[in-house]
């Protein structure tokens, strides 16, 4: 028997009440799809074509049916029913369904996926990995599931996010932007309260060291703000044009990597 958590409790009851408007609200916002193409662009070079790949938190479907369409085999998880829901509907839409398999899972229990392994990729995009307290037990459940050599691609919320820390502090407001300073949040989604983390590059490395290296990481959303800027920066799509330009050319470089509103890790399997 699984037992349920009150934090995957909280995560799932979250997550289903936005998951009819998430697409509208984060999506296909002119700064959720900025950030997503930057993130499409890093895996382009990282997974093999038309292999076989886990998808962590894969919310409402947008990145599996993207690596359908470019020949990917995919396994896309989410512990909230109804954003699988939504991914299924997604994927019947635009006829990607044979080429995904959604399954109602949480991360902390990825192991018992009922599918077989081993994947040769794994991906988690936009914080799901944040709602995650112990990345070490991801990690060893992990291991075995995907092939040695295996690339991993995670997108993490950062500890420190310059345009938040600028945004929230011309309104005087201390609260809000150092939320994440201390590398814990309680943030409430509609009735829910639901704990997320913040963990460092080197806290994310060292949970998976035993099993996975570190190869890079990428900064996403730099200079393109977070989501919460959107009714700012859709007054000004030249604007948001020039800064997608600007964290193309800066994305890479130390330090500033860790200082958007998203980090991409990329991590390989071990050959143990
Ligand atoms: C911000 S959304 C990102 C969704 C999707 N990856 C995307 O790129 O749009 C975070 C997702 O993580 C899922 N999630 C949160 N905690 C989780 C957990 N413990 N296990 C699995 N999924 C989780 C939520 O249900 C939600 O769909």
């Amino acid at each position: 028997m699984t037992l349920v958590t009150p934090q995957r409790t909280a995560a799932a009851a979250a997550f289903d009440h936005l998951a009819v408007d998430y697409d509208a609200v984060f999506t296909h916002s002119s700064i959720g799809s900025a950030q997503r193409a930057a993130v499409w662009e890093c895996a382009k070079s990282i997974f093999t074509p038309h292999s076989r790949l886990l998808e962590l938190n894969c919310g409402t479907g947008e990145d599996a049916i993207h690596f359908a369409e470019q020949g990917f085999n995919i396994t896309s998880c989410d512990i909230s029913p109804a954003m699988i829901s939504q991914a299924r509907r997604k994927a019947l839409q635009t006829h990607t369904n044979d080429h995904i398999r959604f399954y109602v899972q949480a991360n902390e229990k990825i192991g018992d996926l009922p599918e077989k392994h081993p994947f040769s990729g794994c991906f988690s995009n936009f914080s799901g990995l944040n709602c995650v307290k112990d990345l070490n037990g991801l990690s060893s459940s992990l291991a075995p599931m995907l092939l040695p050599g295996s690339p991993l691609l995670f997108c993490f919320s950062t500890r420190y996010c310059l345009w938040e820390i600028a945004w929230h502090l011309l309104r005087a407001d201390l609260s809000r932007c150092s939320r994440r300073w201390s590398g814990y949040h309680e943030t409430t989604l509609g009735d829910t309260i639901l704990s997320v983390y913040y963990p460092t590059c080197r806290e994310i490395s060292r949970s998976f060291a035993q099993d996975f290296r570190l190869i890079a990481v990428y900064g996403i959303g730099i200079t393109v703000p977070p989501s919460y800027v959107e009714p700012w920066i859709a007054k000004r799509p030249g604007l948001l044009q020039t800064l997608q330009r600007i964290d193309t050319a800066i994305y890479r470089l130390p330090m500033i990597n860790r200082l958007g509103d998203h980090m991409l890790l990329h991590l390989e399997r071990l050959h143990s």
